[in-house]
């Protein structure tokens, strides 16, 4: 198995290596290596299964259950009772394309702004896997911001302003922003504010990263408008180009990232004529714990 640095230098290519098989534990390590070393990992040309796929995520730690999951009816969930599968697709249970003012849709196109995974919840995600299985002719990218280098270009009086500070994230903050606020009852609990540290250190390489989220509503003892205004401002930041890398997707490809050191967005494609299906797995993080309000 290799690894080599493609695009940006937070981006490697794996190759020799087939992710459908069992893995021994030194080629899990050097994966965690590479992701360490570089936040994302692109491996081409795999044939996954649902199972497959669990499997190999299963490696890397223990998997969360998705909240859009969570939410749906039973009879809405495309991928059965596999709950640690996320439904990346702009398909219904039936496997037909979703309307436009489909409910799913309109949630799932907060995706769209940038964000890391399960931030919302408090014990965020760590590593991210999501395999594309049917991909659209144009469109569609998967962005990833390298969340190191952008607080390592922070200058040294926003590097002491922002280390410390603890900020609210919920997916209601993320959905408010496209104007989405239809969640069914008894969802309530899901939606409440998590805190978490603006700036967290990676549990193994010790390196700092801003924390960022489009889940981010608040920072603890700022007013509202000055906090979102201020994390605005840390987003501008952190997606100029210099920080950010577009993977264009090819059936087959597995991308694998860490929460904890970049963020991503989906970027558009004609969802309302071509198909897009892509099956996403996540590994709860580590080095996240921090005091939630009471
Ligand atoms: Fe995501």
């Amino acid at each position: 198995m290799t690894i080599r640095q493609v695009h940006q230098h937070f981006v490697g290519e794996v190759s020799g290596i087939d992710i459908s098989q069992p893995l021994n534990s030194e080629q899990v390590a050097a994966i965690e290596a590479g992701m360490d070393r570089h936040a994302v990992l692109v491996f081409h040309d795999q044939a996954l299964t649902d199972d497959q796929q669990l499997a190999f995520s299963r490696n890397f730690g223990e998997l969360e259950v998705t909240l859009a999951g969570q939410m749906a009816k039973p009879e809405e969930r495309r991928l059965g009772d596999r709950l640690e599968l996320g439904d990346i697709s702009n398909l219904t249970a039936q496997n037909r394309i979703r309307a436009r003012d489909d409910r799913s849709r309109m949630y799932a196109l907060a995706n769209r702004l940038w964000h890391s995974d399960a931030s919302f919840r408090a014990i965020g995600a760590g590593y991210t896997l999501l395999h594309a299985r049917v991909v659209p002719s144009k469109g569609a990218d998967t962005e990833f911001a390298d969340m190191r280098a952008a607080y390592d270009a922070l200058d040294d009086a926003t590097k002491a302003e922002v280390d410390g500070l603890v900020t609210e994230h919920s997916i209601v903050f993320s959905r408010e922003q496209i104007g989405f606020s239809d969640y069914r009852e008894g969802n309530e609990d899901r939606l409440k504010p998590v805190r978490h540290r603006l700036v967290i250190t990676h549990p193994v390489t010790g390196r700092k990263s801003l924390y960022l989220s489009s889940h981010i509503g608040g920072i603890v003892g700022w007013p509202v408008p000055e906090a979102r205004a201020f994390i605005r401002d840390l987003m501008e930041h952190a997606t100029q180009p210099q920080f950010v890398y577009a993977h264009k997707w090819r059936v087959g490809d597995l991308v694998m990232w860490d929460n904890r050191t970049v963020m991503h967005r989906a970027r558009r494609f004609d969802d309302l004529r071509e198909v897009r299906d892509l099956r996403r797995t996540s590994i709860k993080g580590t080095g996240l714990e921090v005091a939630q309000a009471a």
